[in-house]
């Protein structure tokens, strides 16, 4: 099938090189010049794994294209995806005008040139309840005079980034929000290879779907942010939240992902969706009081470890060499947008720190926000030389199992502020560290013992 993508970001670029990966003829659209040119020379833009190599094979074969010209991409495929961006706007709700603008324009060459014929506008981005109506409604406006044939579909994405590959190629549910049995039927026909091992297509009407996309991503930031507080209770009381994950976990009404406590969810969805979600329900008369209480406390849980620390310095970091480790959102991307790591390093700057950090993929995507406000290194070890306090942001698998003695020897003092609770508090003080971390006990550093021990695995693969 001929398929078109406008906006060739994290979503766009992996959903055209799965389509393309399929057997799909794909165009992308980009209004980022810069970008096109890259892609379309074979350099990919973003860090996904596994991406290149169905990107590669596929711009080899000539399945996967890219360009600047929308009318290319309106005038190559029948079932043409939106998946552009949805910022937040001030008040919080989601920024519409780009998947208005381009819907605006779709239908202006569609009006131009009649034997464009039928078309399937898909909007993938994430876009409150009612945008397919409103797409609908801008596409009829400019269909009055020409009778245009097309179709809005609701097709909320679902993908993962650091594993947003698996996630298309394996979709656990394809939503389809369609009220036309056309644009139904040509969907169910590009997405059934997707699903042959038995996972649902999903169909119901466009708001629903638009719904269940926000209902998923603030479910899962509701279930990060209760077990934050749990955390912050147990170190009140002296319990152990890596027990309590456990106990719960195991009770299959609970399940065992999204447990982890942390330093808040960040990333380019859950803040956005959360506060978008939020934004709907007040537009409603509806006060959605646990989302507050969400997006309160993950206000509060970015500023932990930065407080954790301020007590521990005596309220500033003056003159302080602070290592960071890991700059991206989560583990396995580039991503860096609300990245906690990102807020943390400006609390540490604001209170005099100097920050040298290591991250194996966000260093360049991080330069482009925090310029060189930090210290960037290529090494996990290097910013560790003289630091006065290590912290560790994101759970990369390289800092699960590092050279505890080298880390020793270089630090100015053992001191390690941990984020994503990667190690056993009391093996951290055996090894001779002052550790603190999330929800969990504290021990005292013993200065002169070095012993190997299991780390432990923790990940919220939002
Ligand atoms: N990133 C994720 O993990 C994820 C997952 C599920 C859903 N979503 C949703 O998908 C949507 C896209 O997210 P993203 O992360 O891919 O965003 P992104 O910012 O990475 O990509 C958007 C792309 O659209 C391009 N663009 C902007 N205006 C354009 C125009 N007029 N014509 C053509 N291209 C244009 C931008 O240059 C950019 O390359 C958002 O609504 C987001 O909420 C994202």
């Amino acid at each position: 099938m001929n398929i078109s993508i406008i906006g060739t970001g994290y979503v766009g670029l992996v959903s055209g090189t799965c389509f393309a990966e399929m057997g799909n003829d794909v165009l992308c659209v980009d209004i980022d010049e810069d970008k096109v040119q890259k892609l379309s020379s074979g350099t990919i833009t973003i860090f996904e794994p596994g991406l290149e190599v169905f990107f590669e094979r596929n711009l080899r074969k000539g399945r996967l294209n890219f360009t600047t010209e929308l009318l290319a991409a309106v005038r190559h495929a029948e079932v043409i995806f939106l998946a552009l961006p949805t910022p937040p706007a001030e008040d919080g709700s989601a920024d519409l005008s780009y998947v208005k603008g381009v819907a605006t324009n779709i239908a202006k060459l569609l009006r131009a040139d009649p034997s464009l014929g039928y078309k399937v506008i898909v909007n993938k981005s994430t876009v409150p309840v009612g945008t397919a109506n409103a797409v609908r409604n801008i596409m009829t406006q400019q269909d009055l005079k020409s009778g245009l044939h097309f179709d809005v579909v609701s097709n909320p994405e679902f993908l993962r980034e650091g594993v947003a590959v698996d996630d298309f190629m394996k979709p656990e549910r394809v939503v389809i929000g369609s009220s036309s049995k056309r644009a139904s039927s040509i969907m169910h026909s590009l997405y059934e290879p997707f699903v042959r091992q038995g996972n649902p297509i999903v169909d119901m009407d466009e708001r629903s779907a638009e719904m269940t996309k926000y209902a998923a991503n603030s479910f899962l930031a509701t279930k990060i942010t209760f077990m934050n507080e749990i955390a912050n209770l147990c170190e009140k009381v002296d319990a152990d939240v890596d027990k309590i994950r456990v106990g719960i976990g195991l009770d299959s009404r609970i399940g065992k992902q999204f447990l982890y406590p942390g330093i808040g969810f960040g990333g380019s969805c859950f803040p956005k969706d959360v506060n978008a979600l939020k934004r709907t329900a007040d537009e409603n008369d509806y006060e959605f009081k646990i989302l507050n209480s969400v997006l309160e406390v993950n206000g509060a849980q970015r500023r932990l470890l930065v407080d954790k620390m301020l007590k521990h310095f005596g309220g500033s970091f003056q003159n302080k060499n602070i290592a960071v480790w890991g700059l991206s959102f989560k583990p396995n991307t580039d991503d860096v947008r609300e990245a906690p790591a990102h807020i943390i390093i400006k609390e540490l700057l604001e209170h005099g720190a100097r920050v040298s950090a290591f991250d194996p993929e966000a260093k360049e995507t991080t330069q482009a926000v925090l310029g060189d406000s930090i210290e960037y290194t290529d090494d996990r070890y290097e910013p560790l030389e003289e630091a006065d306090a290590l912290i560790i942001c994101t759970e990369w698998h390289e800092f699960r199992r590092p050279d505890f003695d080298k880390m020793r020897n270089l630090m100015a003092k053992p001191l390690i502020f941990d984020g994503r609770n990667l190690f056993k508090p009391k093996d951290m003080a055996e090894r001779g560290f002052e550790y603190y971390s999330i929800g969990r006990p504290h021990f005292q550093a013993i200065p002169s013992a070095n012993t190997a021990f299991e780390n432990e695995q923790n990940i919220n693969h939002n």
